[in-house]
């Protein structure tokens, strides 16, 4: 290696390091910003209703000082998290945090996405180790988008495998967070969620991201395209699982479109294409968000969710027409 590219090594790795200080908690600015803001209370594990703060929605305890929630919204959902004495966040959704925003008030994220029909014993060890690191150095906040179900699936199955509570708390609290009982996937994680041995946790690489890697345009596409024929086989099931496929959860395929959406939009693609193809994208999600709302909630009135999935099919019509080829 010539003496050049050995600079430019050292000095990226210089680089790297200051990085990593900026922002944390051993930076003055940021531990200034802490100790400017007055106190919150956390949530407790007993409480038997979500709590709402600025910025952050549906707080529930699982475990004193571990909290399922909502994404936390602009400066002050993460002035609420550092004020709570949070200092490290996990987020089991599928869209980009904000982590330079969290960095702000020495809030360190780490991102290890879920879908809504549950996570495989890969992630569910992962999620573990992750809390179980955290929680060492202060209280941890575990968000999905709206903090109702697959946070708290999430969180139900980590305090179950660390040996924190028992399945069956785990699943009273997912109630308290309000989880939907047709996300059955959510709900079996968190009853299967037995304790696993300390060498389990130690095996499992902790070098978690703070921002998982997008999966890039054309195949969010093929899995959306993918989502709405399972819709299609859903809606002619009458609105529900369909013989031939039976793992299927109406609600959560509908939420899957709704997220798929949300992370095309800040793609590159999205991006080059202009604002009105963002807006589009925006409208699909809201038209998937609607669907996967009247799903969760039971509506019985196939022909209201019918309506619904017509406007689901046309945003794709729309879109190829004005954006495809
Ligand atoms: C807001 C715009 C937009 C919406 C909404 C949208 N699409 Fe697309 N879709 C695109 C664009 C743009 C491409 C071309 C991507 C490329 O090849 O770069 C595409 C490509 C595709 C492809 C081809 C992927 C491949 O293999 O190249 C499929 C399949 C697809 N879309 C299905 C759907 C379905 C089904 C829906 C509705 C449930 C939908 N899309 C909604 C913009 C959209």
């Amino acid at each position: 290696m010539g003496p050049r590219l050995t600079t430019a090594i050292l000095c990226i790795a210089a680089a790297t390091a200051l990085s990593a200080c900026a922002g944390s908690t051993t930076d003055p600015a940021v531990q200034q910003r802490r100790a400017a803001l007055a106190p919150v209370p956390l949530p407790q594990a007993s409480e038997q209703k979500g709590r709402d703060y600025a910025g952050i929605h549906n707080a529930v305890a699982f475990h004193p000082g571990f909290v399922s929630g909502s994404q936390p919204e602009g400066d002050e959902g993460f002035q609420s998290l550092a004020a709570m004495g949070v200092r490290t966040i996990i987020s089991v959704d599928g869209a980009e945090p904000e982590v330079e925003k969290a960095r702000a008030y020495g809030l360190r994220y780490i991102h290890l996405p879920i879908g809504y029909n549950g996570f495989d014993e890969e992630r569910r060890l992962q999620l573990a180790r992750a809390a179980q690191d955290s929680i060492k150095d202060g209280p941890v906040y575990i968000h999905c988008h709206h903090g109702k179900h697959r946070s708290a699936g999430a969180a139900a199955a980590i305090a179950s495998t660390l040996g924190w509570q028992t399945p069956e708390h785990g699943v009273a609290r997912m109630k308290v967070s309000g989880t939907a009982p047709n996300y059955t996937g959510l709900y079996a994680c968190a009853v299967d969620a037995a304790p696993v041995a300390p060498a389990a946790l130690d095996a499992v690489v902790a070098d978690f991201p703070s921002r998982w890697k997008p999966s890039g345009y054309v195949s969010g596409m093929v899995e959306i395209d993918e989502v709405f024929e399972h819709l299609k086989e859903i809606q002619a099931a009458g609105w529900a699982a369909p013989n031939h496929h039976p793992d299927l959860v109406p609600a959560a395929e509908a939420g899957r479109l709704a997220d798929l959406y949300r992370l095309l939009h800040t793609d590159d693609v999205v991006k080059r294409k202009g604002a009105g193809m963002a807006e589009l994208m925006q409208d699909s999600n809201r038209r998937a968000q609607i669907l996967e709302d009247l799903l969760a909630a039971g509506e019985k009135d196939k022909a209201r969710l019918n309506d619904q999935f017509k406007l689901v099919s046309a945003s794709c019509k729309d879109c190829h027409s004005r954006y495809r080829d």
